[in-house]
């Protein structure tokens, strides 16, 4: 699917504003560090559609429902942009399904490619590693989350820890994306590690 200039600053100038807003973890900061990181692997895996994988960047978390009042809301924001693309109604429907392939919950019923799956990595390598750890305190206080809980059905950000972060290593579509993701995996297991050794007063 050939992208043009135009059409990703088209879809930059529908979404730059509304991921400026945010501070839950999905700032416009997310979107850049998403798109360079998808770009960084692109090319090591020598993957060549630079501009698919830009506009699949900006727009990947368009669509999520934690952004939006309902599911219907989200999709209908995504399908807006969509729109405004002036893509032919097959290449709307691919590109439709291509960006929502990247959301960790919708993943199983839309199919991917290449660069999708590259931005699918840099997304999920986003939550890990340091900045994963500030984005996931970040959510955590947005959503007036506890820290952590001796109960073990409750949800806190530790428990997001367990429950997907470390997940996320051996979930990886590219070598590249697996490489980075070991890096920043063991950074978490170490945070995790020393938060609750100092939890229980044992450091
Ligand atoms: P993404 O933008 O990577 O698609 P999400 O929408 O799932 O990810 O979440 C955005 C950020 O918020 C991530 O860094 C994630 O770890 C964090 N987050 C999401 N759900 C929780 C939770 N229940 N507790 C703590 N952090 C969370
Ligand atoms: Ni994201």
């Amino acid at each position: 699917m050939k992208v043009t200039r135009e059409q990703i600053n088209i879809a930059e100038s529908a979404v730059r504003e509304f991921y400026e807003k945010d501070t839950t973890g999905h700032g416009w900061d997310h979107i850049i560090r998403v798109k360079n990181l998808a770009l960084k692997i692109a090319h090591i895996e020598g993957a060549d559609n630079d501009h698919l994988i830009e506009l699949i960047s900006l727009l990947h978390d368009a669509g999520d429902t934690k952004l939006h009042p309902s599911e219907h809301g989200a999709e209908s924001f995504l399908r807006g942009i969509i729109e405004k693309l002036n893509l032919n109604e097959q290449n709307r429907q691919t590109l439709f399904s291509l960006i929502r392939s990247v959301s960790y919950r919708k993943r199983h019923l839309y199919s991917g490619n290449q660069e999708s799956k590259i931005v699918s990595d840099a997304d999920r390598l986003d939550a890990i590693g340091a900045i994963g750890v500030a984005r996931a305190f970040t959510y955590g206080g947005a959503n007036r989350m506890k820290l952590h809980s001796q109960k073990t059905d409750e949800e806190t950000v530790i428990s997001h820890f367990d429950d997907k972060l470390l997940h996320l290593r051996d979930m990886m579509h590219t070598k590249t994306g697996y490489k980075i993701a070991v890096e920043r995996d063991r950074f978490l297991k170490v945070f995790k590690d020393q938060f609750l050794n100092e939890w229980n007063g044992k450091k």
